[in-house]
C-alpha cells in the first residue's frame, strides 16, 4: 500500500473513538488528519462539532458542514485526534511539520485523550531525524537560533512561512533526542520561543499505527 493509503486507513480507523453521541472532537492538522475529517463528515449528524488546530483544518471542516467551536467556549475535550511527524515507542512525538504546533499543543493539553494517527514510516526508535519545528516571535528569530546552536542543533529558518498566530518557524536539524522531556523544557525556556514541536511532557495516549502490510496496530 502507498503511504497515502496507509494515512487513510489510520484516519478512518480513528472514527472508532467517536463512541458517544454529541461529542465535541479535537481535530489536528495535516494530510493524515484530512482523512479523519473526511470520515467525520460521514457521521457528522452524530457529533456536536469540532475544535480545530489550524485555519487549514477549520476551512476543511466548514466545507463539510461540520460546526467548529472556539476552545474557550467548550470545556475539556474527551478526545483529540492528530498526526505526527515522528512518534517513538513511548508515544512521545515531533510535530509541527505543517506549522500548526502551537494550537495543536494547546488542544492536546485541553483534551482527556490524545489519539495519534500515523503510518509506519513515522514510528521511530529515536526522535530527531525529522527537524524539530520551533515557533518563535519574529523579532527573536536570530537570538533563539543562537541559543538552539548551544543545545547542539542546526537551526534553519523556514522562510516564507507565517504561522496562524503570526509567528515564524525555525526547524532544528541534527538533534539526537535522547531525553525528549528535558529538551522540550529547555527549548520552552528560551525567551522568544512560543512553542516547540516536541510533544513529550504530554505525549499521545494511544497510537493508531497503519503498518505497511495494511494492518492496524493500536499501541
Ligand atoms: C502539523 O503542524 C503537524 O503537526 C502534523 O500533525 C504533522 O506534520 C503530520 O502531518 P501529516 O499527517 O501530513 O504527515
Amino acid at each position: 500500500m502507498t503511504q497515502d493509503e496507509l494515512k487513510k486507513l489510520a484516519g478512518n480507523y480513528a472514527l472508532k473513538y467517536i463512541d458517544q453521541d454529541d461529542m465535541i472532537v479535537g481535530v489536528g492538522t495535516g494530510s493524515t488528519v484530512r482523512y479523519f475529517i473526511e470520515g467525520l463528515a460521514t457521521i457528522k449528524s452524530r457529533i456536536q462539532g469540532c475544535v480545530s488546530s489550524s485555519e487549514q483544518s477549520t476551512k476543511l471542516l466548514k466545507e463539510f458542514g461540520i460546526p467548529v467551536y472556539e476552545l474557550n467556549s467548550v470545556g475539556t475535550l474527551d478526545i483529540y485526534v492528530d498526526g505526527a511527524d515522528e512518534i517513538n515507542h513511548q508515544l512521545k512525538m515531533i510535530k509541527g511539520g505543517g506549522a500548526a504546533l502551537t494550537r495543536e499543543k494547546i488542544i492536546a493539553a485541553a483534551s482527556a485523550k490524545f489519539v495519534c494517527i500515523a503510518d509506519e514510516s513515522k514510528y521511530v526508535d529515536l526522535l530527531g531525524e525529522f527537524p524539530l519545528p520551533v515557533e518563535v516571535i519574529p523579532m527573536a528569530r536570530s537570538y533563539v537560533a543562537r541559543e538552539l546552536v548551544k543545545l547542539g542543533g542546526n537551526p534553519v529558518w523556514r522562510e516564507n512561512v507565517v504561522t496562524d498566530n503570526g509567528n515564524w518557524i525555525i526547524d532544528v536539524h541534527n538533534l539526537k533526542i535522547l531525553n525528549p522531556v528535558e529538551l522540550e523544557q529547555k527549548i520552552n525556556n528560551i525567551v522568544g520561543v512560543v512553542t516547540n514541536g516536541l510533544f513529550a511532557m504530554r505525549g499521545a495516549n494511544e497510537l493508531v499505527l497503519a503498518r505497511s502490510s495494511g494492518n492496524i496496530d493500536v499501541i
